[in-house]
């Protein structure tokens, strides 16, 4: 399972840290990344870690935390 952030919708509340710290960081006007891989949504999130993702994802109010079975793509 891979993730990512889409900081444009994010209203920085803080839930996805909360629920899975080990996944979500803050940027300096706290908008959520996700640590494992610069928020590029490309590194597969370790089996262990996935079920703190899912509170995350549930607990997002703005839903802008994005999860796939396949690796994002991104244009950086
Ligand atoms: Fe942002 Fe949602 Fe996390 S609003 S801070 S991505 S819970």
């Amino acid at each position: 399972m891979y993730v990512i952030v889409n900081q444009d919708t994010c209203i920085a509340c803080g839930n996805c840290g909360a629920n899975a710290p080990k996944l979500f960081g803050y940027n300096e006007e706290g908008l959520s990344f996700v640590k494992i891989d610069g928020n590029t949504g490309t590194k597969k999130v370790k089996r262990r870690l996935r079920n703190d993702l899912l509170y995350a994802y549930e607990a997002c109010p703005s839903m802008s935390i994005h999860i796939s079975k396949k690796p994002f793509q991104t244009d950086k």
